[in-house]
């Protein structure tokens, strides 16, 4: 065809050819001339963004004046070609960068190449400020085998040899992601500088035990590289330390780390060791020394349950009683286990860790968990390498959403027994709104419920939900880059995750972008080998985040209110005192929303984006008179945006957080907050009509250590007063002394209706002070056969308890037993307390 058009609006075609061509390309071709067509150039693309210096993020759409052209472009300095990135959408630009772009066209001879350079100079974040405390700072989570090996010597110990994949890292594709990759405690050491310039406050660190040392078979997965699959707690895998299982580069990593100011949580799997009817068949070892395997636990106190799968994660005994994916289940009341876990706990203590993440909290003994947080509440030996300040934090992974049957029983084993969880039920709604695009709504009302609790199920609000651990991605779960998620709304999350209320944990590898598609990225594919520790837009955005952490103690411990949601826009204020900080995000890949009516507790004022616009932030004002509802004016929000708004001021006193919070007298927790001073106030404790100021060891302006006093057991409350200033009341138990594990099960029980539960309740705070309704008795208890009941309840030591079942009915009205039993529990070990229900 004759392309007149094109031939004129060619750019750069000098007018000899386009008069040439006219002469020899149209009007049907003069027979007798020898002159070849000319083809028509087209036309160079056009970049929608000039060349030049920005200090924000840019997206740069690129167009061509040809009809038809498509568009090839590098950003990586080589000449595109038709084999170069087809362009389609805007290029996000995060760094500096020079695009190139051809056209191509049909009929038409290439364009020349177009070249922009885009110079991207984010402004430096703000300083990260030392912290005394983890809720000011964020968890950054490591798969060990995954993240660096530091040391080749330990790729393919000779006590495991042949598990192990020498390609993991270099070629992923090609690997066998079930096998270890190399990754190990002295690859997470040399990579210290990397997370503590991203102002990483603490990392969680996959099981480090020893793990099984064979290839578990293709039904049970392959290795162990993910560490949970532990043979013996009392020792170091081979694979992450060295070969003789020593010590050594766990301690090397701790000492660093800490010296870098960095906490070191170690995940703990209590519930389980490995697989049964492969690998090493549930082998359990104490420091090398072989105790059973699955098949030799014949003996009349077994060490394991042998009970099926569990298939009804809504039914307590199953859960608790009942094997995990396979893995053999141990008994934690059984007394030789009770005290092994016991003691390896505390010997993670001794090595200097800074708590705990416990796995499978929910398929593990209820009640004996609260004698584990009571083991490490009353642990006071030694740490070397040396613990940070603070005592150890601990949070249990229960992995379930708000409309799961047990629910409220993790509100009240939460509550309870002092055990922070992960906050596995707003996970699913970041997950939703982050990688899928679902509505704010979803996380808002997530949020209200788990915070502020609801009437129509049978349970409270979490008691401190500051001391929730939230996160949007994990290792047993697709990233969201896998779900739909771009690297801005990866951002977006990020920007969420470290503003909400709750201590938040980073999946290592998400400020990188790193993610694998095969299997929709779920298990192993999620679990990918980290290749790059550069700085990027996501590890600026990051420190940007950390600072306002350490800085603005309403992020770590202060309230949080939702200012203004639809679908795509959530507004929501932290605030602590004269302490706001107002995030505003616009997650619509295209549509500004137009904000009125937002009001906010910031002082009147103009406030510039705290981000330095690096997310596509504004500036707003604030008027009114500085109260907490103060009138922003109307203004747009850009889409796909991030704003943070801050204002820095006097703080009271305010606890946001004790640890543990739960404790027997004598016990040192720890206060976080701010405004407690430089110099020491008093702290009291107060239960009922009774208060009693604490002994202070320590006291730091966000930090103090306190003993509990020696008070009844029950419901109390915190005060720290500095001047003539008291701060709020914290929530804190006193529970009775140490506790011991002791199984409460009763026969005979009357025959049950659905709604009706099985509760147990005592004369001792312990066992609910006498309580008889769902939230304050114990229970409901496990139904191991129809008629009976069992329930493991941590007792104090040595006490004589009176203690009696009751059938609690869907109407709230109850059914007792006939009298009451008494029981006195041991003072070490585990106790048993069997009777049969009383007519
Ligand atoms: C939960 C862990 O997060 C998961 O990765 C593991 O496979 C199971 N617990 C069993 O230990």
């Amino acid at each position: 065809m004759c392309a007149w058009h094109g031939l004129i609006r060619s750019k750069g075609v000098p007018l000899m050819l386009v008069v040439a061509a006219l002469t020899a390309g149209c009007g049907g071709g003069g027979s007798g001339s020898n002159t070849p067509p000319i083809t028509p150039q087209a036309a160079p693309p056009a970049f929608s963004v000039s060349a030049g210096t920005y200090t924000t993020l840019q997206s740069v759409a690129i167009t061509d004046s040809t009809a038809g052209a498509a568009i090839y472009y590098t950003t990586d300095g080589t000449t595109p070609t038709t084999s170069s990135a087809a362009y389609s959408a805007p290029i996000p630009l995060a760094a500096t960068t020079t695009i190139e772009a051809l056209a191509v066209v049909s009929g038409y001879t290439n364009s020349s190449i177009a070249s922009a350079t885009y110079t991207i100079n984010f402004p430096a974040s703000p300083a990260i400020a030392p912290i005394a405390d983890i809720h000011q700072g964020f968890i950054y989570q490591i798969v060990t085998d995954r993240f660096f090996d530091g040391d080749t010597t330990n790729d393919n110990p000779s006590e495991s040899p042949g598990l192990y994949a020498p390609n993991g890292f270099a070629n992923p594709a090609n690997a066998d992601w079930n096998l270890y990759w190399g990754g190990d405690l002295a690859g997470i050491q040399q990579k210290l500088s990397y997370l503590q310039s991203m102002g990483v406050a603490g990392i969680w660190i996959s099981p480090p035990m020893n793990n099984i040392r064979v290839n578990a078979g293709a039904s049970n997965g392959e290795t162990a590289y993910h560490g949970y699959w532990t043979r013996d707690w009392m020792q170091i895998d081979e694979h992450f330390g060295d070969d003789t299982n020593s010590w050594a580069a766990f301690d090397n990593l701790v000492t660093a780390a800490h010296a870098d100011g960095i906490r070191v949580y170690v995940d703990y799997p209590a519930n389980d060791s490995n697989p049964i009817g492969a690998g090493e068949n549930g082998s359990l070892y104490n420091n090398g020394t072989l105790v059973t395997t699955y098949s030799t636990d014949t003996g009349a106190t077994p060490y394991y349950h042998h009970n099926p799968n569990i298939s009804n994660y809504g039914d307590r005994y199953q859960v608790q009683y009942y094997t995990l994916e396979s893995l053999a289940d141990l008994d934690q009341t059984n007394p030789w286990v009770d005290s092994y876990l016991k003691t390896a706990v505390t010997n993670l203590l001794a090595h200097g860790v800074d708590g705990f993440r416990f796995d499978a909290v929910m398929e593990t003994n209820w009640g004996w968990e609260y004698s584990l947080e009571n083991t490490i509440a009353n642990w006071n030996g030694t740490s070397n390498p040396a613990r940070m300040p603070g005592q150890p934090f601990i949070f249990g992974e229960w992995e379930e959403g708000s409309g799961d049957a047990l629910y409220p029983d993790s509100v009240k084993f939460s509550n309870n027994s002092g055990m922070n969880l992960l906050d596995y039920t707003l996970y699913w709604q970041l997950a939703d709104v982050f990688g899928t695009d679902g509505s704010f709504y979803n996380i808002d009302n997530e949020l209200t419920l788990e915070d502020a609790g609801s009437s129509t199920i049978p349970a409270q609000a979490f008691m401190q939900p500051n001391d929730l651990v939230t996160f949007f991605d994990n290792h047993d779960n697709p990233r969201i880059l896998s779900q739909g998620a771009d690297r801005m709304a990866v951002k977006q999350a990020i920007s969420f995750l470290l503003t909400c209320r709750g201590v938040p944990v980073l999946y290592y590898g998400d400020e990188q972008y790193i993610y694998n598609d095969t299997d929709s990225g779920a298990v192993p594919y999620n679990r990918n080998g980290m290749t790059n520790f550069t700085s990027n837009d996501a590890t600026l955005l990051i420190q940007y985040l950390a600072a306002l952490r350490s800085a603005n103690p309403a992020v770590a411990y202060g309230t949080m209110t939702q200012r203004w949601i639809n679908n795509d826009v959530y507004i929501y204020e932290r605030q602590l005192g004269m302490n706001v900080v107002l995030v505003a995000i616009n997650k619509n890949p295209s549509t500004d929303q137009a904000i009125s009516g937002l009001y906010t507790y910031l002082p009147p004022g103009s406030y510039t984006d705290y981000l330095a616009q690096t997310m596509g932030g504004l500036r707003i004002v604030v008027t009114g008179t500085a109260g907490s509802n103060n009138p922003a004016t109307d203004f747009t929000l850009p889409h796909r945006s991030v704003s943070i708004w801050v204002s820095d001021g006097y703080v009271p006193p305010s606890i946001g957080s004790v640890t543990p919070r739960i404790a027997n007298p004598g016990v040192a927790v720890t206060l976080s907050g701010a405004g407690f001073g430089t110099m020491a106030g008093t702290v009291n404790f107060n239960v009922g009509s009774t208060t009693l100021p604490a002994i202070v060891t320590n006291w730091s302006n966000g930090q103090i250590t306190a003993v509990v006093p020696v008070l009844a057991a029950g419901a109390a409350m915190v005060t720290v007063t500095q001047g003539t200033a008291t701060s709020n009341a914290a929530p804190f138990t006193v529970s009775s002394s140490k506790l011991i594990p002791v199984n409460f099960s009763v026969s005979g029980t009357p025959v049950l209706a659905s709604t009706d539960v099985i509760m147990l309740t005592g004369n001792v705070a312990e066992l609910g002070n006498g309580a008889i309704t769902w939230n304050s008795a114990i229970g409901p208890v496990t139904i191991p056969t129809t008629g009976s009941g069992l329930q493991t309840v941590s007792a104090p030591a040595g006490a004589t308890v009176q203690f009696q079942f009751f059938v609690l009915h869907g109407n709230g009205s109850i059914t007792s037993e006939g009298g009451h039993h008494s029981y006195t529990v041991p003072s070490t070990g585990v106790g048993t307390a069997a009777v049969i229900w009383e007519y």
